[in-house]
């Protein structure tokens, strides 16, 4: 019912305060979780769920991140003359096909919202996924791919949300639903960062749309909102009442790693379930848990 789903946008132009100093001179998408950086899992996930063009909305500090998905030429002609296979492997499989990535500026980090209003002319007017990086989701199928089927059943919009402490909805958008089947419910209503006492639910949003091109229509007037800034959640709220428009309850695993211990999680939980780092990690754990 709804048509394919091609590119994703990744909005990696924020400034990453939380993490300074580590994104003085550096975008946080390249912080490692154990040995790739974030932007790499988020570029996996789409390519799992059938997606291969992407558009990075990039700030300052962008040449980390296109270089990761470039040709390496000096390394690999190293690491070839050293014999090293697996590790040249590892260094040529960044995943994006030649001339299938682009690189856009938001010059000024003005928002969400505007971030993915600055990929506009890249998408045209054909639905498309929109990842925040610096949120780690792991699952089988990726969470990418869940929304993907369920935007083919509606042939709307379809966003991933996880219930989170009430406590914490002034850090997210948080989504009023009414519940259909299957974890997908309708959206009824969106709110950007509201305070516990007045959120409508405990429904977080958490950085996975599939999202028809009729946002940008909205993204176009460039209205302020929480924080001053151009919110995506408060474009989205504008969409409802119109085409289809659904929240998908994530199950799998997710990781806020734009946080300092969310991210240190995600590396615990990762390296836990790796079959080449487990067992090391579970002994690490047990001798630091010790002492
Ligand atoms: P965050 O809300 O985590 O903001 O952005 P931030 O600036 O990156 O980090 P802190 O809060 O200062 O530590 C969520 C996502 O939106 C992107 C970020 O790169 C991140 O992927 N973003 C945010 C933009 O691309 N542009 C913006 O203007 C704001």
């Amino acid at each position: 019912m709804g048509q394919r789903v091609r590119k994703a946008v990744l909005p990696v132009a924020g400034l990453g305060t939380r993490f300074l100093p580590a994104t003085k001179a550096m975008p946080k998408e390249m912080l490692t979780v154990v040995d790739r950086p974030l932007i790499q899992y988020a570029v996996e996930e789409c390519l799992a769920a059938g997606i291969d063009e992407f558009v990075f909305v990039t700030g300052r500090n962008k040449h980390a991140l296109e270089d990761h998905f470039d040709i390496a030429y000096e390394l690999e002609a190293m690491l070839e003359s050293r014999k090293k296979h697996s590790e040249l492997k590892q260094t040529r499989d960044a995943g994006i096909k030649p001339g299938n990535a682009v690189f856009t500026r938001q010059q000024e980090p003005l928002g969400l919202g505007h971030a993915v209003w600055c990929a506009r002319h890249w998408i045209g007017r054909e639905p498309f996924a929109v990842l925040l990086p610096d949120e780690l989701t792991i699952s089988s199928p990726t969470c990418t791919a869940q929304l993907i089927a369920a935007h083919d059943k509606t042939g709307g919009s379809v966003i991933a949300v996880m219930d989170v402490p009430r406590e914490q909805t002034k850090s997210y958008g948080i989504a009023a639903v009414k519940m259909v089947k299957d974890g997908l419910a309708e959206i009824t209503g969106l709110v950007e960062k509201p305070k516990p006492e007045e959120a409508p639910s405990t429904l977080a949003l958490i950085g996975r749309y599939v999202l028809l091109p009729e946002v940008f229509d909205h993204l176009d007037k460039h209205e302020t909102g929480a924080g001053g800034e151009i919110q995506l959640t408060d474009a989205l709220a504008k969409m409802i009442g119109g085409q289809p428009f659904h929240a998908l309850r994530y199950s799998g695993q997710r990781y806020d790693c734009g946080s300092r211990i969310g991210f240190l999680e995600a590396n615990v939980a990762v390296a836990l379930h790796r079959a080449d780092t487990a067992a090391e990690t579970r002994a690490l754990l047990g001798r630091l848990l010790k002492d």
